[in-house]
């Protein structure tokens, strides 16, 4: 894990394998950006012009290596782009994704200063998560000679001498940065390593760690509960289901948001088995739960002054001769009844109980995160997720908090002429209705379990929670811990 630390000291006395720059493009060319202006005076002027020989534009996740100039310790300079240069500023994403590229670009090296600007706190805070989550890689399962680890320690530089807002920020940044890495650890793990039973497991070995408080309900409590959608889902699997509750107080709290997350270890779409072309990326269908998890830790590591409780509703959706057929009714927990007319629905399944079960305990508000609908890609691409709520002002909301996270999302609408698309003849509501619109019928489909007088909100993250193309940014091949900011952001705001 790459280890991130801040630092007042100068840059060119740094000893490491390389110091990182920002470069933008500015209406005459290429310029240097804020924080690399001591290694300018060390090229004696010359940097602009060697950079541009090079073919260098500033344009955003372009990469230049320059051999380090005499005076300066580091082995050599790696200047990134930033994209258009502001007059007042680069944006936190800009500064997240340049800080991104460049770590990843240093796989393989021991140390590397960042030299970009981090005047300001939030400057800060975005070079550090930046790097941090861009220096991630999942190499568990690698065993290859020659492969190369992500870069050991990154130090962001900056003039802000003693500054107690630049180290909190950055402490903020490693927080979140771990956490997200988390979640993607916990959805790049394959799903033969990672089952309801392992995951539950690592809640509860974790969840220690941080001090908070686990349960687990196996297949003998569900049953005994009446979880009827989390074992419908799971009685296919010979790996059990699990309802995980991961609880963080503070003595200080007034509010209490409880987080639900999607946790299908594997979908295989169960006897409505998917085609190949559609399984290969199924073990990223616990995203939700993962995303869940980590936001419930870094709301202990940070400290809120709000109460988060998070359940992991997991299961792992298989065919067999025990696996819930298409016609079967199942008796959700709480005594709903539910005509399974696709068992490739099935995280509406799972999502049900945990709903159901969350609102039990009276929280002022329920967020339910899953990578639900192969509609929701559709309609908004893989780099957004959609947003849905029984109320227009908390989805509004939600989505700004997002913004302010740094994660793309989108409000939808829950049409209510789409909910009598799902009337069953046999039982109270069927797991399928209309194709079109398909994420929008999942989210009315949730809705009828939330109870009344509480805040809900739907967050379909199928799009955004596995990223298949080339890396970006900060964002690498495989998982992406897709909206754990926004879950923490909603719990920092909440805590006020
Ligand atoms: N896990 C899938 C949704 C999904 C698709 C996630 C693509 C990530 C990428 C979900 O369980 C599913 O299969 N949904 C079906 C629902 C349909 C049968 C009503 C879908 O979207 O096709
Ligand atoms: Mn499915
Ligand atoms: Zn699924």
């Amino acid at each position: 894990m790459t280890a991130l630390s801040v630092s007042t000291s100068s840059a060119t006395a740094l000893r490491a394998d390389a110091l990182v720059i920002g470069v933008a493009k500015g209406p005459k060319g290429l310029v240097v950006a804020a924080g690399a202006e001591a290694v300018a005076e060390a090229f004696e002027g010359k940097l602009t012009d060697l950079l541009a020989t090079l073919g260098a534009t500033g344009a955003e996740g372009e990469t230049t290596k320059l051999p380090a100039p005499a005076g300066v310790k580091a082995g050599f300079v790696l200047a990134v782009g930033l994209g258009d240069a502001a007059e007042d500023g680069f944006d936190g994403e800009a500064l997240r994704r340049a800080a991104g590229v460049a770590a990843r670009t240093l796989a393989g090296a021991k140390k590397a200063g960042l030299l970009l600007p981090a005047e300001s706190a939030e400057e800060a805070e975005a070079v550090a998560l930046g790097g941090l989550l861009g220096a991630y890689d999942f190499t568990a399962y690698r065993t290859t000679e020659g492969g190369k680890e992500p870069v050991g320690e990154l130090t962001v530089l900056t003039g802000r001498k003693g500054s107690k807002e630049i180290k909190a920020a950055v402490e903020r940044a490693t927080v979140l940065g771990e956490e997200m890495n988390r979640a993607r650890d916990l959805v790049n793990t394959p799903p033969n390593d990672l089952n309801p039973k392992s995951f539950a497991a690592i809640a509860q070995a974790v969840g220690k760690e941080h001090g908070l408080k686990v349960e687990v309900l196996d297949e003998k409590a569900l049953t005994k509960g009446g979880f009827g959608g989390i074992l419908g889902v799971g009685n296919g699997s010979t790996n059990p289901p699990r309802l995980v509750k991961v609880a963080y107080t503070h003595p200080k709290a007034t509010g209490t948001l409880a987080f639900v997350g999607k946790g299908i270890t594997y979908d295989s779409g169960g006897i409505s088995l998917k085609p190949a072309g559609h399984n290969e990326t199924m073990k990223c269908d616990m995203a939700g739960a993962a995303a869940v998890f980590a936001a419930v830790v870094a709301a202990s590591r940070l400290g809120l002054a709000v109460n988060v409780t998070g359940w992991l509703a997991l299961a792992e959706n298989m065919p067999s001769g025990s696996a819930t057929r298409p016609g079967d009714v199942l008796r959700m927990y709480g005594g709903k009844t539910v005509e399974v007319l696709n068992t490739d629905a099935e995280g509406r399944l799972v999502l049900a109980d945990a709903i159901v079960r969350a609102g039990e305990e009276n929280p002022d508000t329920i967020v339910d995160v899953a990578t639900l609908t192969g509609a929701m890609v559709l309609a908004l691409g893989d780099r957004t997720f959609g947003v849905m709520s029984s109320s227009d002002e908390f989805r509004d909301r939600l989505h700004e908090i997002a913004g302010r996270a740094g994660e793309q999302s989108w409000p939808m609408p829950l049409p209510a002429e789409l909910r009598k698309t799902m009337d069953s003849p046999v039982a109270d509501i069927a797991n399928m209705g209309n194709r079109m619109g398909g994420g929008l019928v999942a989210g009315l489909f949730l809705k009828e379990f939330v109870a009344d007088g509480i805040e809900w909100a739907h967050l379909d993250i199928a799009g955004p929670a596995f990223h298949e193309s080339a890396p970006y940014g900060y964002t690498p091949k495989g998982g992406t811990g897709s909206a754990v900011r926004t879950l923490v952001q909603l719990a920092v705001e909440t805590a006020g």
